[in-house]
């Protein structure tokens, strides 16, 4: 890999409110290993999914350009939230043409409409017709699953269940409580949908809690999470534009939180150990 002209380390940074987009991190470090991450946690404002629309952009731009300033150019927005309640507007209004902001939700609708990258063919009908999504209250309200969806898929009925405080359970690392809402979310949720065909965790904290997500749902149902689909979708992405890829070799964690609470909750949660230092 060449040095980008300033001869500056570029790496992709990574953003997500909190822990969540860590299970974006793991996927997107195992399936792209020669690439230096840099993950940034606005565990400092978390949760992102009680929030105004406009709160939320704020929050994210003043992430982005954290990671701009890291030489990461390319940032993923590994947060659901951010990527339905602001990323529209970041990328019409804010992001110069010589950075890029891409988000985290195509690839998931891609993969449960069977589409390939940018295939922008008229809707069709697809084999799942019953679609369980379960996110935060803001990227719920935002209505972005449903849009993106209804641009590729017709006929498919989806129910969304905000999932309140799960994401608070995870940040606070109170597993407990966190599986105990993911099933009392489920049973709410199943009492509009008895039988949903499939499900989309349309958060990237909810990874963590697949388990709880399986069980409760049953054996029978297809649990959508996003990690690995957002590694294949970057890998595509940096080969078809190269010039967002550098010779940076420096991956780090940064947190607007307490770094050594922080890194102790990312421990926990990822199973290995995570050292994160101040943003
Ligand atoms: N992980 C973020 C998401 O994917 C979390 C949101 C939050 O902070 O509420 O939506």
């Amino acid at each position: 890999m060449a040095p980008d002209k300033g001869g500056q380390a570029m790496a992709v940074g990574i953003f997500d409110s909190g822990l969540g987009g860590l299970t974006v991190l793991d996927a997107v470090a195992r399936r792209l290993p020669d690439v230096p991450f840099v993950y940034f946690g606005d565990n400092a404002h978390a949760p992102y999914g009680v929030r105004t629309p406009d709160d939320i952009f704020n929050l994210t731009c003043a992430a982005v350009e954290r990671l701009w300033a890291e030489g990461c150019d390319l940032v993923i927005l590994a947060c659901n939230t951010a990527s339905a309640a602001a990323l529209k507007r970041m990328q019409d209004t804010w992001v110069p043409p010589n950075k890029r902001v891409l988000g985290v939700f195509v690839p998931l609708i891609e993969a449960l409409t069977e589409r390939q990258w940018g295939d922008n063919s008229p809707p069709r009908e697809v084999a799942v017709k019953h679609v369980a999504l379960f996110a935060t209250p803001a990227t719920v309200a935002s209505r972005a699953f449903q849009r993106e969806l209804a641009f590729r898929a017709i006929g498919v009925d989806v129910e969304a269940q905000p999932c309140a405080g799960v994401v608070d359970a995870i940040e606070q690392g109170d597993e407990l409580l966190a599986e105990a809402l993911v099933r009392s979310h489920v049973e709410s949720l199943k009492r509009r949908m008895p039988h949903p065909e499939a499900a989309i965790l349309g958060c990237t904290h909810y990874p963590l809690m697949q388990r709880a997500f399986q069980e409760a749902l049953g054996p029978g149902v297809k649990v959508f999470s996003q990690a690995n689909l957002v590694a294949e979708s970057l890998a595509d992405y940096l080969q078809r534009r190269p010039e967002f890829r550098g010779a940076g070799t420096q991956s780090k964690f940064l947190t607007t939180g307490d770094p050594a609470y922080v890194s102790d909750k990312a421990t926990q949660f990822l199973r290995r150990p995570i050292r994160f230092e101040a943003a």
